[in-house]
């Protein structure tokens, strides 16, 4: 039987999870491939901590070159994360002839138009799906079965940190830090759990979907991105009391030639099945325009999920390796001429409904005053309550509204901040409960 040999640059948790993958079905994947897909040389710069799997003797290695520059080795899995030096590494490999699987969502979020041009005039490919939504074959998905729609909307739960979290403060009234330090442990975060905490990662992800979905570039800091480290468990309490559950999500919408990219906290109906998406499950939501809506569930981090992304891809190229084709697909699903460059719609344009909470001192007239400066910014009021009654004191105030204008929205807040029946900073949520 012919042998494919990979490289894998990066043991750790996912790198350690493809080892054992490809040891454990290694029958399997060749009756699928018709090749042995061998896992030559593993790259690391810690060869000595145990991993829990025994290698062939001389397969671990401290000196990337031994993966990088092997002639016999075709496929090379990028799993170190980061910028630098990934990107060296991947662009090397494929000046090198070598065809690139990786989990890198940061580095082909920023650094994908240097790399997928790099990659066509070498013929090879370069293939990400465990990049968005761990174990959920979302990309696939994409440039496969579904590449004869139209999207319209790309929507999601992509960072199974966050939903770790907020699952666990939802349901158990669970401290932030706490939470987080268990999600670290369980190997879900990223080595920088900001990116986790502060949308970061999900709006790397959000990138990759958006460019792949609708055909465009995107600039990656022109995509709005607010974590979830500002959710209280006071907002958690009344969206429940609304009917609504705090989700992060990445949202991608298309009309005409207009596109939406943004991440943040956002309310969403407890009857939506996104609702239900809870701990480290992601969920991925589609709109085509043939297709309809269709939305994707799974396990959106972790060792074994990602390791099923990471090696579902190196079959793929072991099987256009084995059929004798190069490449038939480009990264992102469109031939390199019919990528577009669309702007991203800035924030303040975005209209939906609202939820806004003050805390405002518990006298008669502060309603009005409120309600007053809403009106003047063309904001309507859908409903509305008080918690509490504290005459003299500050009781938090919860207003749902209509759509309304993102800019009405923050001017509005912030003429409201300036009252001295107000307390502290006004805070709102976005609401979106109007899906196609
Ligand atoms: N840190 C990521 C998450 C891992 O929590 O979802 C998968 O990209």
């Amino acid at each position: 039987m012919k042998e494919i040999k990979i490289g894998l640059i990066g043991f750790g948790t996912i790198g350690t999870g493809v080892a054992k993958l490809l040891q454990a079905n290694a029958g399997l994947i060749a009756d699928k491939v018709g090749a042995m897909v061998t896992l030559k040389k593993i790259a690391d710069l810690d060869v000595t901590t145990d991993r829990g799997i025994e290698l062939p003797p001389g397969t671990l290695t401290s000196n990337v070159a031994d993966v990088l520059d092997d002639p016999e080795i075709s496929v090379v899995i990028e799993l170190i994360g980061g910028y630098e030096p990934a990107k060296s590494f991947v662009l090397r490999a494929i000046n090198n002839g070598k065809h690139v699987v990786t989990a890198n969502k940061a580095l082909l979020a920023l650094h994908g138009e240097e790399i997928y041009p790099a990659a066509a005039a070498k013929g090879v490919q370069v293939l990400f799906e465990a990049a968005v939504g761990g174990g959920i074959p979302v990309i696939s998905a994409i440039l496969g079965n579904m590449a004869a729609n139209n999207f319209t909307t790309v929507l999601g739960i992509l960072n199974g940190t966050c939903n770790y979290i907020l699952t666990r403060m939802t349901q158990e009234g669970a401290d932030f830090g706490d939470v987080l330090k268990t999600a670290q442990e369980l190997g879900y975060a990223e080595a920088d759990p900001t990116f986790d905490i502060e949308g970061v990662d999900t709006a790397h992800k959000l990138a990759l979907l958006v460019s792949l979905c609708f055909g465009t570039k995107v600039d990656f800091n022109a995509i709005h991105t607010e974590g979830i480290s500002s959710i209280s468990s006071a907002d958690i309490g009344f969206a429940r009391d609304f009917g609504y559950k705090i989700k992060l999500l990445a949202i991608g919408k298309r009309t005409g030639d207009t596109v939406e990219a943004r991440v943040h906290p956002t309310m969403i109906p407890v009857n939506y099945p996104l609702a239900d998406v809870d701990g480290v499950f992601n969920a991925i939501r589609f709109t085509g325009d043939f297709i309809g809506p269709v939305m994707f569930y799974g396990r959106g981090a972790g060792m074994d999920p990602t390791a099923s992304a990471v090696v579902g891809d190196v079959i793929e190229i072991a099987r256009n390796i084995i059929a004798g084709v190069s490449r038939r697909c480009a990264p992102l699903g469109y031939r390199d001429e019919a990528v577009t460059t669309l702007a991203l719609k800035p924030m303040g344009e975005i209209e939906g409904k609202y939820y806004l909470r003050f805390s405002a001192v518990d006298k008669p007239g502060v309603l009005a005053k409120i309600s007053g400066a809403l009106g003047k910014y063309d904001i309507s009021i859908e409903s509305m309550i008080q918690k509490g009654r504290s005459a003299g004191e500050s009781v938090p105030i919860v207003i749902m509204t209509h759509e309304a204008r993102e800019k009405d929205i923050r001017a509005a807040l912030e003429e409201i901040d300036t009252f001295e029946l107000i307390s502290e900073k006004s805070r709102f949520i976005r609401i979106e409960d109007n899906l196609e």
